[in-house]
């Protein structure tokens, strides 16, 4: 018997800035994102079987439709069709730690696991990214899970060097669609990313920061108000910065150290015992 194989890493993903910048004629949007992946994530495992399958636990189970529309079975099928022949039967299981629908990539970054874990697997040997885009327009930035901004639609991307930060993600629990987030954009034409500095302390950091934005936010919040309430919420705890991420709920607070962040988790879980909220750090 093999020892079983360690459980991929799915991070949650952070767009510390987001600008929308336009919009091609199929739709999708045109956009500069920040965007960095935590110590925070999901997980996937992957098995030998006799048959397929795919199971799922963690605090976030029951929230996830498993029907075929699943990004975890999408990715498994679009990648055995790469290779049929070596792309034996395998049980998935998936520990869902991430809420749904949540802005910090969750599906998406399931989708780009499974990928690393089942071609390590099936021992396929292609560069994934190609594959990743026809899962979703998040999902080649999460198969690189790395300090990255990412333009085009989300698909052209180039690695940066940043800090690890430590950091707040906080989610009341309501689920907000991305197509009605980008839909109800008041424009599509913002400026881009202001240029990154050359050396990103986490003064740097911070400063740029405040000189950019995410585009998603107002339209997020005139759907979901509580997102409003979240990002006061984030200041009372004494974060020196905060914004929603993606097409929220999720909001973040940076903080200058990793005990700061948990302190803040601590206060704000006593507040509000229901919301997700977890303090973690940025990985480089
Ligand atoms: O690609 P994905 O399925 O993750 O995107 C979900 C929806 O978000 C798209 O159907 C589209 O409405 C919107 N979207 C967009 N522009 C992007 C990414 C997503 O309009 N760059």
């Amino acid at each position: 018997m093999h020892a079983p194989a360690p459980a991929e890493h799915a991070p949650a993903k952070i767009n510390l800035a987001l600008h929308v910048t336009g919009r091609r004629a199929d739709g999708y949007h045109l956009l500069e994102s920040l965007a960095v992946f935590t110590e925070s994530g999901d997980n996937v495992s992957v098995a030998p079987a006799a048959e397929d399958s795919f199971s799922v636990t963690g605090p976030f189970a029951a929230h996830l439709p498993l029907n075929g529309d699943n990004l975890v079975m999408r990715a498994r099928d679009a990648l055995r069709a790469l290779a049929p022949h070596t792309a034996t039967p395998v049980a998935i299981s998936l520990e869902k730690n991430l809420p749904i629908a949540s802005g910090i990539g969750g599906g998406s970054s399931d989708a780009a696991a499974t990928l690393r874990a089942l071609a390590r697997h099936w021992r396929i040997e292609a560069d994934l990214a190609v594959l990743a885009l026809t899962l979703g327009a998040d999902v080649p930035m999460c198969l690189a899970a790395k300090s990255l901004v990412a333009r085009g639609i989300g698909e052209v991307l180039e690695a940066v060097t940043l800090p690890p930060l430590p950091l707040v993600l906080v989610n009341p629990g309501v689920a907000v669609s991305t197509p009605d987030v980008f839909r109800a954009l008041e424009r599509r034409d913002n400026p881009p990313l202001p240029p990154l500095p050359a050396r990103m302390d986490a003064e740097a950091m911070a400063n740029w920061l405040r000189t950019a934005r995410n585009d998603l936010e107002a339209p997020a919040r005139a759907l979901a108000p509580v997102i409003g309430d979240v990002l006061d919420r984030l200041k009372q705890a004494g974060t020196p910065f905060a914004r929603m991420s993606g097409s929220g709920a999720t909001c973040f607070g940076l903080f200058d150290s990793n005990e700061a962040a948990a302190r803040a988790a601590t206060t704000l879980r006593k507040d509000q015992p229901d919301w997700f909220i977890a303090a973690t750090t940025s990985m480089r």
